[in-house]
């Protein structure tokens, strides 16, 4: 694992807009892997200001998001879906048809899950994964205790992860229980990840990735088994961990 680290939010989305520009740059036909939530809206942002500024093009790119909530529709405000149209995807000249998302209204959640493992393979792989971090240490939706074996599956979302994410929600009723995700070792099979942490409300589960320990217990200590792994941390992510203490090889 590489650690970059940044001053603030700002620094942090701009580090990671650099690196996907880069890789658009360099394979304009790339498969990238997005993520939702707080963290990364600042690297949208970027990418879609660069877009109008410098016009990178995403004409020939192919996204998939890692995950979903299970009943929430496109149109509903609070899917994931919709927040990728209105963030991202409509700042770009990506064609809509080539971006996915799990679909949280599937009859059969489970045939979803499989056709999106599927679809991933077909697309070739996905070359640039972008990641948040939960409270808990969750990536995508994977919560503590999810096997690193896992593929794209439905999850029960932790309470706390509930907790987390009502903000975005009328009230903590309206959170959904059920969300699709991308599986641990999906996320696995991509080529490059990119982690981002920014405020101190990740600092916990920051600083117990970098102790190295490597268990279910902590979803993105997985990534300590990846060859390829890029951590964009704020100071105030960070703050619990020793200057000295700030490497992340595999252990
Ligand atoms: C959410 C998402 C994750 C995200 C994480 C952090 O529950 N499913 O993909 O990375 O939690 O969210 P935020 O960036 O809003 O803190």
């Amino acid at each position: 694992m590489k650690l970059i680290e940044v001053a603030d939010y700002t620094d942090m989305s701009r580090q990671a807009a650099r690196m996907i520009i880069e890789q658009v740059k360099e394979k304009p036909t790339a498969v990238l892997g997005l993520a939702t939530g707080s963290t990364v809206l600042g690297v949208y942002r970027e990418l879609a200001a660069d877009h109008r500024q410098h016009g990178t093009s995403y004409r020939l790119v192919r996204t998939v998001n890692l995950d979903e909530y299970v009943g929430l529709g496109p149109d509903h405000p609070n899917s994931y879906r919709h927040y990728m149209n209105h963030h991202l995807f409509a700042q770009l000249d990506i064609p809509l048809h080539e971006t996915h998302v799990p679909d949280g209204l599937a009859a059969d959640l489970d045939e979803e899950c499989r056709c999106y493992e599927q679809l991933i393979d077909a697309l070739g792989g996905i070359d640039l994964q972008l990641l948040g971090i939960g409270r808990n240490g969750h990536i995508g939706f994977n919560e503590p205790g999810t096997p690193f074996s896992s593929t794209t599956h439905v999850v029960e979302l932790a309470a706390s992860t509930r907790e987390a994410n009502a903000r975005f929600f009328p009230s903590l009723d309206d959170v959904p229980h059920y969300a699709i995700t991308m599986g641990i070792a999906t996320i696995l099979r991509s080529r490059r990840i990119v982690l981002l942490a920014s405020g101190e409300e990740k600092a916990a589960a920051l600083a117990r990735l970098f102790e190295g320990i490597v268990s279910p217990e902590l979803p993105a200590s997985a990534l300590h088994l990846h060859p390829d792994v890029t951590i964009i941390a704020d100071q105030k992510a960070l703050s619990l961990i020793p200057k000295e203490q700030r490497q992340v090889d595999v252990p």
